[in-house]
């Protein structure tokens, strides 16, 4: 691992991504905070030796460093699913390079369905915590402890400072920010009725298929992280309609405006 994560980087530094100081995780549905930022490079992930291999859905994805509120960051333009057959080390490794880089903050976002019904579709949810249903680590491979602690303390997951001022951000700007607990499946099968029951006794606010693993591999780095869920469906078990996947990619985009907005307040403050 740690030769793959030299070569990459070094690749990187070779295109010109020097020195990055926030990473960004953009989720299903929002790519337009790129239309905020002043790009230096990009390069597609099929073209970066040691990426996984981007499949169908992110033949677009892509890498690209630039500038966003006068900081260099470098922002993932879609993501790695478990779903799509990727190991949880395939799915965090870009992490693992960003880190590498540089990069002293992490900001996630994701689309998710609310299992709290007091959550509405188009809202915006900063996860406190969450559970892991993924049924493993990207953690739990030969060699972890030359990387981080392979014990990795997970009693604050989400870096409280960041998450206070992205509460003071939506406060200020009149953005209705919930805040709670993020449960991880495999996917991509939608939920069952009795599985949306399931997620909201063991304590879900929200339900999606990603940011768990990258989130565990930012605190095995001890790098500062925080995530924003999009709500995009609503989970009522005695009330559900089939969901359509266009509808929640649609909604993502709708209730993205704001979540640019805190991001880029976030970052003109760090
Ligand atoms: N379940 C799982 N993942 C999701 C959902 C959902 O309802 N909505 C958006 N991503």
């Amino acid at each position: 691992m740690i030769k793959y994560i030299e070569e990459t980087t070094d690749y990187l530094k070779d295109k010109g991504f020097e020195a990055p100081e926030i990473g960004i995780i953009l989720g299903t549905g929002l790519g337009q905070l790129l239309n905020n930022i002043e790009v230096i490079k990009e390069v597609s992930y099929n073209h970066i030796p040691n990426f996984p291999t981007a499949t169908v859905e992110f033949h677009k994805g892509k890498l690209i460093y630039g500038k966003l509120e006068g900081k260099k960051v470098v922002v993932m333009q879609g993501r790695f699913h478990l779903y799509e057959g990727y190991s949880l080390q395939d799915v965090t490794f870009p992490v693992r390079i960003m880190h590498q880089l540089g990069i002293k903050k992490l900001l996630v976002s994701n689309a998710a369905g609310a299992i709290n019904l007091d959550f509405k579709k188009g809202e915006l949810m900063l996860i406190d915590d969450h559970i892991n249903l993924q049924g493993g680590s990207p953690l739990a491979f030969k060699g972890v402890e030359q990387l981080g602690s392979r014990f990795t303390d997970m009693s604050a997951p989400y870096h409280p400072e960041i998450n206070s001022k992205l509460e003071a951000i939506a406060a200020n700007h009149n953005i209705t920010l919930h805040k709670g607990v993020y449960a991880s499946v495999v996917g991509p099968q939608l939920e069952t009725r009795a599985e949306y029951r399931y997620l909201k006794i063991i304590g879900a606010d929200a339900v999606g298929m990603s940011t768990v693993p990258e989130i565990i591999v930012a605190n095995h780095l001890d790098l500062p992280v925080a995530a924003v869920s999009v709500l995009t469906d609503e989970c009522d078990p005695d009330n559900l309609k089939p969901v359509n996947i266009e509808e929640i990619i649609q909604m993502a985009g709708k209730a993205e405006p704001n979540l640019i907005l805190l991001f880029k307040e976030l970052i003109k403050s760090m």
